[in-house]
């Protein structure tokens, strides 16, 4: 069984005030026997400091996108190298909203993702369906190309983590049917298996989208789930918490 990774996605929220819930984190996971894997992924504004905040804990610290390049004239982008220059160890890469609001491909989220793995950091490589998509039946058949094209080619699977977010669930308090969390998860791990990953049963499949306390220890409990990428529900320790107790 993988050790499950649960990672918080604060997106463009939190100012320098904010590293206090980073505080109540370190306190409350203290108190607390967890048997996962924890990292937070500020804005990199505060990956810094929230890496003071949580030195000599086991929490991690990620950042939420980066450029396939280790540097140059790219005004206003961040690259993996300095992400893992101030202490963070992951990177979410491919994003829903990125893909949306920046048009980032497949191809540029397998740059993006093998950039961090250049960097010395994890990726994780997010892939999920639109309603549209889903509506139309083909949410299986979006997922395998995603997968397939945004992975980094060539490289075992315990380097890497896939977060599945279908796009309709992110922030809407929408959550797929368990049966069809496991039904998508299940087939992620078959189609990393029929593609050639080395290692295909290491890698950490996350589900994300509306995770909360009150829904974690279901979705947790899918077989092939290995762990959650959780937005709103990150940015409250108590709330994160509550779904690191549900793992
Ligand atoms: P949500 O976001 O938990 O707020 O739905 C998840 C994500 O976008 O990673």
């Amino acid at each position: 069984m993988l050790k499950p990774l649960i990672a918080g996605n604060w997106k463009m929220n939190g100012l320098k005030s904010s590293l206090t819930e980073a505080e109540l984190l370190v306190e409350g996971l203290s108190q607390g026997n967890y048997s996962v894997d924890v990292l937070i992924c500020p804005p990199a504004t505060l990956i810094d400091r929230m890496v003071s905040v949580f030195d000599g804990n086991a929490i991690s610290v990620g950042g939420q996108d980066c450029h396939a390049n280790a540097s140059g004239a790219h005004t206003g982008d961040v690259s993996a190298e300095m992400i893992s220059d101030m202490g963070a160890t992951f990177v979410i890469v491919g994003h829903s909203e990125r893909r949306t609001d920046h048009g980032e491909t497949n191809a540029v989220v397998r740059d993006k993702a093998e950039a961090a793995l250049r960097a010395g950091i994890t990726p994780i490589v997010c892939i999920g369906e639109t309603l549209a998509q889903r509506e139309a039946g083909e949410t299986l058949s979006v997922l395998g190309d995603q997968i397939a094209n945004s992975i980094p080619p060539g490289v075992a699977g315990d380097q890497y983590v896939v977060a599945y977010e279908p796009v309709w669930a992110i922030g809407t308090g929408l959550v797929p049917e368990t049966s069809d969390i496991n039904t998508a998860h299940n087939f992620l791990r078959s189609k990393l298996q029929e593609i050639g990953v080395e290692n295909a049963d290491k890698v950490r499949l996350l589900y994300g989208g509306s995770v909360k306390p009150s829904n974690a220890a279901e979705i947790l409990g899918v077989a092939e789930v290995n762990g959650a990428l959780v937005g709103g529900a990150s940015l409250k320790a108590a709330d994160f918490l509550g779904i690191i107790a549900g793992a």
